[in-house]
């Protein structure tokens, strides 16, 4: 008999380059709960406060998607869009523009965030015959050797990249250190010394509308207003990543609808399919016209059943946004009054359903504390609650499902700030 755990066997056959948050395995998942099995057979019923990153908007098998998921595979799985035309995407892209406000964009289906970027890097190389790229401190973009040429983390491990590739600082308000208006006239002036440095070989700047993995921190709306300004000024492409901030997370569609920006460029993934493997690269069909066919493609793109996963997932998500802002208050309002007095809590922040906490060692000198965070979310597993890190390990980031409901939410959320109590 084999009396290794799935983790030890799994340590065993897989690749270990890939982390784990935790030795959790779990066996099944409902809305939002995921199922593992306790020291004595018991059932344990978590509750997912990471959504597998930012993906299961909609929970764990909502029956809406599993349905849609069943009766596409019995239809057709695979035939590949380089070869035939099969309704799934077609419709998928034509929900997109009808109930997502990507009217007047095109889409290129993918199966990852990663993809998506790289599909965005060379649309914006081909159409502008431009070789750099803008992008920001603390950004990440993906794993491919494209997007981590613009992203932060992993760089010093694959040199050499992909360049020319410019880095400025992301407006990060939390960490500045002049008053608020002189922070971002400076951050303005940065950036526009940049593109008219380099205008005449820069492709596009990448941003996302809040940092993700680089700590959860929401751009300042004029940040973004004035790439977009700057852009239009040199006929550079603005990308905006909203891999992790799309489909409803933030109270809107996406979050440039918060902004009031326009973006050339708009890199999808993440919550579009419910788990099922599918991303976008839209662009505005003016510059993908400019795209040549057969200047990209892909075996899987476009694929019916992750197609017929995301329609789903529009379909359930579209009557949640209108519940998502004020779901994100009362967590916030909850949040700020648990941890008010907390020594190791810096900052709360958030754009609807993405909350991060940035955690320090102490409140006057900001400095970030990964090892905090460490101790709390095992204790909060411990407690059920599964919650994850990013920003170097030092913010706990809170990404619900958005089905969740507000006694769900808050349960969770007092169970996490009783465990941050008490390991103070
Ligand atoms: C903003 C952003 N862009 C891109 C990616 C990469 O997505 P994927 O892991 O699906 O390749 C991520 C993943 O965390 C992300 O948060």
């Amino acid at each position: 008999m084999n009396d290794e755990t799935l983790a030890q066997r799994g340590d065993r056959v897989l690749s270990g380059v890939q982390s784990h948050v935790s030795r959790l395995t779990v066996t099944g998942g409902r809305g939002p709960y995921l199922y593992a099995e306790g020291p004595n057979g018991q059932r344990r019923e978590i509750l997912d406060l990471a959504s597998g990153i930012a993906v299961t908007s909609t929970g764990h098998c909502h029956p809406e998607v599993v349905q849609a998921i069943q009766d596409q595979a019995s239809r057709l799985i695979h035939a590949c869009a380089g070869i035939v035309y099969y309704d799934g995407p077609v419709q998928l892209a034509e929900e997109l523009r009808e109930k997502t406000g990507l009217s007047e964009y095109q889409f290129f289906f993918t199966q990852s965030g990663t993809e998506s970027i790289e599909a965005a890097l060379k649309l914006a190389r081909f159409v502008t015959k431009k070789p750099r790229f803008l992008a920001f401190e603390g950004g990440f973009h993906g794993r491919s050797l494209g997007a981590v040429a613009v992203s932060s983390k992993y760089q010093a491990m694959y040199q050499p990249l992909m360049g020319p590739v410019g880095f400025l600082p992301y407006p990060n308000r939390y960490r500045a250190e002049q008053p608020e208006a002189v922070f971002l006239a400076n951050w303005e002036a940065q950036l526009a010394e940049y593109m008219a440095t380099h205008h005449a070989d820069l492709a596009a700047v990448i941003i996302e509308p809040m940092l993700g993995e680089g700590g959860y921190i929401p751009a300042p709306a004029v940040c973004l207003q004035a790439v977009e300004r700057l852009c239009n000024q040199y006929g550079v492409l603005f990308i905006l990543d909203e891999i992790q901030t799309g489909f409803g997370r933030t109270g809107q569609w996406f979050a440039h609808q918060h902004y009031g920006v326009d973006p050339d460029v708009i890199t999808l993934a993440k919550g579009m399919g419910s788990g099922m493997p599918i991303g976008a690269m839209a662009a505005k069909a003016s510059v993908m016209a400019k795209w040549e066919t057969g200047a990209h493609g892909g075996t899987y793109c476009g694929n019916p059943v992750c197609a017929a996963a995301a329609r789903a997932t529009l379909d359930v998500v579209e009557p949640l946004i209108p519940t998502v802002n004020a779901l994100a208050h009362r967590a916030m309002a909850v949040l700020n009054d648990r941890l008010a007095d907390h020594p190791y809590v810096g900052d709360i922040r958030g754009l609807g359903l993405m909350i991060g906490i940035e955690c320090v060692t102490d409140r006057a000198t900001r400095v970030p504390n990964p090892q905090w965070v460490k101790t709390v979310m095992a204790a909060a597993l411990d407690s059920d609650v599964l919650v994850i890190a990013c920003g170097g390990g030092a913010v706990i980031r809170l990404m619900p499902p958005l089905i969740i409901t507000e006694t769900q939410l808050l349960d969770g959320i007092e169970r996490l700030c009783a465990v941050m109590h008490a390991h103070r």
